[in-house]
């Protein structure tokens, strides 16, 4: 039986002095293109090379605290033949797990999205539980435009987050909430806010309704951004007043944590936001980052799948965080 307090000690541990999360669960598909794109054919053994690479990167724990997972790499072996979930766990980072089986085209609702997943979570759960993974990630896509999102497609996001954070929650494992607003397109920032503060106010009253205990919940969003496409796209300042202002609105002060995802704004972009976002705290929640694209993106271009670039793909990845953790601290410049 699972006492809030676990939950409340996982939440404090990924998130102690400072540290953040490397989201590394691109499914097949998603790590399949970013791997093509530079010119590294996306086999499982590929695949488990370049996370190896990440996973033993020197002194990655000082600015870890968690490292999401795909279902794959939970069963592989680093390549000095440890299991991947114990390779993090005797490094002191908290190994997580993705749950969601990707978003879908929502029924009637063209150009938005639902994600699947729900059937059979609790035995998935209860089988990562025994696997050694003590957090999870569903994730939602949110479309943005001048109509876009339809309440429905909030409604339906918000709810199958709150059935999989409960599941979460029963099987001992802190649910990472993540309905993701989607920056592409040319909505200007009032739209993004709009939008997101909606979004996450749907989710925080799903997760009251299904009876999940806020206390053990961290919440992943965007940073409220200019859509990418739009004109004119605010500075760091605006969108740490933006996103500090809709987080404060909307998430109670008993979640523990707030962690950002880079959502494809470049690396230097995502952590001047970041780090203009430290500098509004203390906010009633621990802030930190669980960037994907920001942290993997030039570590995996410098490696480019040759065993010879793997000590400098590592220095790249080293770059990153030790920027990203800067940034985390309020400490950032370029
Ligand atoms: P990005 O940082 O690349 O947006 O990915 C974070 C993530 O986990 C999205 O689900």
């Amino acid at each position: 039986m699972t006492t809030l307090s676990t939950l409340q000690e996982t939440a404090r541990e990924i998130l102690a002095d400072g540290k953040g999360i490397l989201a590394a669960d691109e499914s097949t598909g998603t790590i399949t293109k970013r791997l093509e794109a530079v010119g590294v054919e996306s086999t499982e053994e590929n695949r488990r090379r370049f996370r190896d690479l990440l996973f033993t990167t020197k002194d990655v724990e000082q600015r870890l605290g968690g490292v999401i997972l795909y279902d794959e790499t939970v069963r592989q072996d680093a390549l000095d033949g440890t299991g991947m979930v114990e390779t993090l766990r005797r490094r002191g980072i908290v190994p997580g797990i993705k749950v969601d089986a990707g978003a879908k085209d929502l029924a009637g609702f063209p150009g938005e999205k639902v994600t699947e997943g729900l059937d059979g979570l609790r035995e998935r759960f209860a089988e990562y539980a025994a696997l050694g993974l003590r957090f999870a990630k569903w994730r939602s896509v949110i479309s943005v435009s001048e109509a876009l999102p339809t309440p429905t497609a909030i409604e339906v996001n918000a709810h199958a987050q709150a059935r999989y954070a409960a599941l979460a929650q029963e099987a001992g494992l802190v649910p990472i909430v993540e309905p993701e607003s989607i920056m592409d397109g040319d909505h200007g920032i009032d739209r993004s806010a709009e939008v997101t503060e909606q979004v996450l106010a749907a989710t925080v009253e799903h997760l009251r309704r299904q009876r999940v205990a806020l206390e053990g919940v961290l919440v992943k969003t965007n940073m409220v951004v200019s859509g990418y496409a739009g004109a004119d796209q605010a500075g760091p300042d605006e969108v740490a007043d933006r996103t500090v202002e809709v987080l404060r609105r909307t998430i109670p002060a008993a979640v523990p944590g707030i962690v950002f995802l880079s959502g494809g704004q470049d690396d230097a972009q995502a952590n001047a936001n970041l780090d203009a976002i430290a500098r509004r705290g203390p906010q009633p929640w621990t802030i930190s980052f669980s960037y994907a694209r920001a942290l993997q993106g030039r570590p995996m271009a410098v490696w480019a799948g040759a065993e010879e670039n793997v000590a400098a793909a590592q220095d790249a990845f080293a770059t990153r965080l030790r920027l990203t953790g800067a940034a985390n601290r309020g400490d950032w410049s370029s």
